[in-house]
């Protein structure tokens, strides 16, 4: 066969071969047996390994896995990966179902979409002239991990659409119950721990830098939504569905449209009955307004949609014995009892303790050591203890007393009028706090420190290589390698990732510190008030109390912190080790009041722009009150085109809606 023949013969299997993927997943209709899918994809990666030039970006060979990468890139997401509010009972349902008829308007024939709630974790995938060339995990929402290489391999993600156009799409990758229960038999054979769930099993999976381990591992995929595109013809998300159904995507077949709410909560519970035959794990429902215009209207918080809501099922409820109540000790001191239970399956994993939260509750809930007690998870993730069964009490069970003395530390205990939690006094001195503080320190949100997580901070506590926060800053090489399980390369990563969080911009050494009442939020107020440690530390209380989302507890918290002359002493040690005391991120935008051309207004981006990246102009928009979404509709107030724009300025003009060019953009912006 001459060159050009071997050509047209490949792009001829890899035409089959995307026919015979699409019959089969978005379909669900195979027209040939899965032997001769094999001996196509054999002939073809044949072809490919001789002549790699003929090699696509799109070629179904890319399902084995490629090359493996050294680490995963961050990726904005256009449009934030937003959560859903969450209903626990049909009530609840209710509640929602009145909130939206309230803001639509009464005569409003709302119709509602009901979709399984998958258990797996959100995706967003793009496509360019109809090729699969992007794939993104949800990660926190506005920022994720490019997963690409190993979203290839899930068979069920076209690598080529059926039409030629560019596309966003965001659905759940999971782990189906059968493989699961596969990959861990698997594991225990190889003496790896098992997966505790099908979730993690997922996210584990896609987390592999080899995306032929990730090929391995049979992953699957719901889509569930549009993300930016050009489909502006689109009145109703279940036509939505079902357009990207045509192009190819897999999407649930249970997905149904009601037009009232009885026949939809029927229909929950029908499903909820399902549930254990269903061949992959579900944690809850999803309502969604059908209507596509009413969803703009609607619009959403800065968390979650208005127009959609997840149920979630209540929670499976089981039986174990409370062997004994054990005391843990947290950060600031607070003691909380943990009862310790013989191991029991619940809501697909095996639980051996569960909260009790404090001595209140265990009176309240009359539990005693040795009890039968009913097991759930709350949330289906955190296991606690509901209730004794008193009926299964022999007489050998015994009352759980607090004692007088920290546990960990033997300090005085003290509980202050009016709060429930039981604290160990002893703050600086006591181990258990100590460790604690410095696993705060650098978790995620926090100072950030990849591959130092909870295990290792206790390893290094133990072994006395560090005592504050400041010791992680001077921990040197010789003294790592003599640790257990610490090779040269893993020392290597951890002390570079300890350097490299000595650039963390302000608000995350605020969180680090761990003052109390100051959160995620509390210590991006104040990093972006006050901009500097130095500032931050001479601030007066009336400065700190004016800061935005701070109450009298917090800025009493935080002014006493800063004027302890063992924080100051710890901030001084930080800051001649190298640590930033600066805000680095975006200042806020004061918006005033009045003539605001932003506020409450609806803006759509098109085509490039050449000052900004789109991100950016989003948030200066969303700064200054307005909204921005993804496609044009009668709602959208204006239109802001770059260059090349396409069908949504057709679109536009077509509709009357206001038209801004990048500069007039920017003109009005400042
Ligand atoms: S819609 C703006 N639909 O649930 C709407 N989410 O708690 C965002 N999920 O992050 C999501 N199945 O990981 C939607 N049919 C479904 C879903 C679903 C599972 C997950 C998704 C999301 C989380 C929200």
């Amino acid at each position: 066969m001459t060159i050009v023949n071997i050509k047209k013969r490949a792009n001829e299997i890899r035409t089959l071969l995307h026919q015979y993927n699409y019959e089969y997943y978005a379909l669900d209709n195979p027209s040939v047996p899965d032997a001769e899918f094999d001996r196509l994809m054999q002939e073809l990666i044949k072809i490919e390994s001789d002549y790699p030039e003929l090699r696509t970006e799109d070629s179904p060979t890319v399902r084995v896995g490629g090359a493996a990468v050294s680490k995963f890139e961050k990726v904005q997401h256009l449009n934030p990966m937003l959560s859903l509010s969450n209903a626990y009972s049909m009530e609840d349902l209710n509640e929602f179902d009145k909130r939206v008829r309230a803001e639509v308007g009464p005569d409003a024939e709302i119709e509602y979409v009901g979709e399984l709630k998958i258990d797996g974790l959100a995706i967003s995938l793009k496509y360019q002239s109809g090729v699969f060339h992007d794939g993104v995990t949800r990660g926190d929402g506005t920022e994720g991990e490019r997963v690409f290489e190993n979203l290839r391999t899930i068979k069920s993600i076209p690598l080529r659409l059926k039409q030629p156009i560019d596309i966003e799409v965001r659905g759940e990758v999971f782990m189906p119950k059968s493989s699961f229960e596969k990959s861990n038999v698997d594991r225990l054979a190889n003496g790896e721990e098992p997966f505790a769930n099908c979730r993690n099993a997922a996210a584990g999976s896609l987390r592999q830098l080899d995306p032929k381990i990730a090929a391995k591992r049979n992953l699957d995929i719901f889509i569930y939504a549009l993300g930016e595109n050009d489909l502006s013809y689109l009145q109703n998300h279940d036509e939505s569905l079902q357009v990207l159904n045509e192009l190819g995507f897999k999407t649930n077949s249970l997905t149904k449209t009601f037009s009232n709410m009885e026949n939809l909560q029927a229909y929950i519970q029908q499903i909820h009955e399902d549930r254990p035959s269903l061949p992959y794990e579900i944690d809850g429902f999803v309502v969604k307004v059908n209507q596509l215009g009413y969803q703009q209207k609607l619009g959403m918080t800065s968390k979650a949609p208005k127009w959609a809501i997840a149920y979630k099922f209540p929670a499976e409820e089981v039986v174990s014995k409370i062997l004994d109540i054990e005391l843990t000790i947290g950060r600031t001191g607070q003691l909380t009892p943990t009862a310790i239970l013989e191991p029991v399956q619940v809501a697909g994993t095996t639980v051996g303790r569960a909260t009790l939260h404090n001595e209140d509750i265990i009176k309240a809930k009359g539990i005693k050591i040795g009890d039968y007690a009913v097991i759930r998870k709350a949330g289906d993730i955190i296991p606690e203890v509901v209730r004794p069964i008193v009926e299964r009490r022999t007489g050998e069970e015994f009352e759980f007393v607090l004692p007088t003395e920290c546990p960990e530390c033997g300090s005085d205990l003290e509980r202050l009028d009016g709060e429930v939690a039981t604290r160990c006094i002893n703050h600086t001195g006591c181990p258990a706090q100590v460790r604690e503080g410095l696993i705060h320190f650098v978790s995620r949100d926090a100072m950030n420190v990849d591959g130092l997580g909870e295990k290792v901070v206790n390893q290094l506590f133990s072994n006395g290589l560090i005592h504050t926060v400041a010791d992680l800053y001077r921990l040197r090489k010789e003294d790592l390698l003599k640790l257990d399980r610490m090779g040269a390369k893993s020392v290597d990563n951890l002390l570079q990732a300890i350097e490299v969080s000595k650039q963390n911009s302000l608000e995350r050494l605020i969180l680090g510190l761990g003052i109390r009442h100051i959160g995620k939020n509390g210590a991006k107020k104040l990093a972006q008030k006050f901009e500097t440690m130095e500032q931050l530390k001479i601030a007066t209380f009336d400065e700190l109390i004016t800061t935005e989302d701070m109450g009298d507890k917090t800025a009493d918290s935080v002014y006493t912190f800063l004027h302890h002359t063992e924080s100051l002493a710890l901030l001084d040690e930080l800051a001649q080790l190298g640590v930033n005391m600066k805000y680095k991120g975006p200042k806020p935008v004061v918006v005033a009041a009045g003539d605001n051309p932003f506020a409450e207004k609806i803006f759509v981006l098109t085509g490039t722009l050449h000052q900004m990246k789109r991100n950016e102009a989003k948030a200066l928009i969303e700064s200054r009150g307005g909204k921005v979404t993804g496609s044009v509709s009668a709602n959208t107030d204006v239109l802001i085109a770059g260059e090349k724009a396409g069908s949504k300025l057709t679109n536009a003009q077509d509709l009357g809606v206001e038209i801004w060019s990048e500069e007039k953009f920017i003109e009005i912006i400042q």
